[in-house]
């Protein structure tokens, strides 16, 4: 999953041109894209755009509205029939509330005849400063949880924040703390590293920027909220054709089955391998070898 783009629940004109969007996955949003008078109309929209859906050639994710919020049980009563591939927990307070939701969705699963574990889970994992002290709790937690992310908007206006961001447009510390967390907790859970979305989406060169940064540090996939920003991150989240030879040459350099070796004047060792098997995985599944 390269990109996941989010479309507001409550837009039928959104929801409709997603169908042509090449995204490897939408988000259909129930929680802060949709004002609260809309909740219950977003819902309806939802669920019949779930069924209408034919043959999918991406993921769709529903983002329910916080555990605290007293709405997340309606919003999956009304989303489970339509069989979304997962769904995106806002404002998640750690491994307790991914356990807390799978619960949820394990019995709605039941009454739905769906398997049990059908349905995935995505946490929001820094959006609360209590959060920031839970992301170890995601380590085994939940079986169904297959990605973690990160927000820094909801965080910096608890911690009422003047800004998260640098004039240069890089987070500020205690935005690049959760974010790292994040990156560390879902590697350290098995699970994909998420980057969070880039709101400014008439800026591309300040999207490629950011999302260079995140392929670099480790990160698989970035959220986006507009169509235009799909393009560049697919790009950048694919294996280059450089990264997959390169991944191809540090195998067949292991072929004799060495410990080390020597490509290029390189030394390598068994840490490469293991990267460069990530490295082909993901071209993999992208049908690029
Ligand atoms: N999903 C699907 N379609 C979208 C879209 C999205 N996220 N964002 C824009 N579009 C559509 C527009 O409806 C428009 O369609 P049209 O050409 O048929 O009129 C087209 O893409 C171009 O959009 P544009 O005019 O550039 O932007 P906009 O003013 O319509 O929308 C936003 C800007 C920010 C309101 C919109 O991108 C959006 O709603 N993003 C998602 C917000 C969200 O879900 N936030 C929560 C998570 S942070
Ligand atoms: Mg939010």
């Amino acid at each position: 999953m390269r990109s996941l783009l989010f479309v507001p629940g409550d837009s039928e004109k959104k929801l409709a041109k997603a169908e042509s969007a090449r995204a490897d996955a939408f988000i259909l949003d129930l929680e802060d894209a949709v004002a609260p008078s809309s909740k219950a109309k977003a819902r309806e929209i939802v669920a019949e755009y779930l069924k209408s859906l034919k043959a999918r050639k991406a993921r769709f994710y529903v983002r329910v509205n916080a555990l605290s919020t007293g709405l997340t049980d309606a919003d999956l009563d009304a989303v489970v029939p339509g069989r979304p591939d997962g769904i995106m927990l806002p404002k998640s307070g750690g491994g307790a509330d991914a356990i807390a939701l799978g619960a949820k969705l394990a019995a709605r699963e039941a009454i739905n005849g769906l398997p049990d574990g059908a349905i995935r889970t995505i946490p929001i994992a820094t959006e609360t400063t209590a959060s920031i002290f839970q992301m170890g709790s995601y380590r085994g937690a939940s079986a169904r949880m297959e990605a973690l992310t990160w927000g820094g908007e909801d965080l910096s206006a608890e911690v009422a924040a003047e800004t998260n961001r640098l004039e240069d447009g890089n987070y500020t510390m205690p935005y690049q703390l959760a974010r790292s967390l994040t990156l560390f907790a879902a590697v350290a859970s098995n699970v994909t590293p998420i980057d969070t979305v880039f709101t400014n989406f008439r800026d591309e060169a300040g999207l490629r920027k950011e999302a260079l940064a995140a392929r670099r540090d480790g990160f698989l996939g970035k959220m986006v909220i507009h169509p235009d920003q799909i393009g560049p991150v697919n790009e950048i989240f694919t294996p280059s054709k450089e990264s997959i030879a390169r991944a191809q040459a540090i195998i067949k350099a292991f072929e004799t089955g060495a410990g080390v070796a020597n490509l290029n004047g390189e030394m390598l060792d068994m840490l490469h391998v293991k990267y460069a098997e990530r490295v082909l995985a993901r071209a993999k599944a992208a049908g690029l070898v």
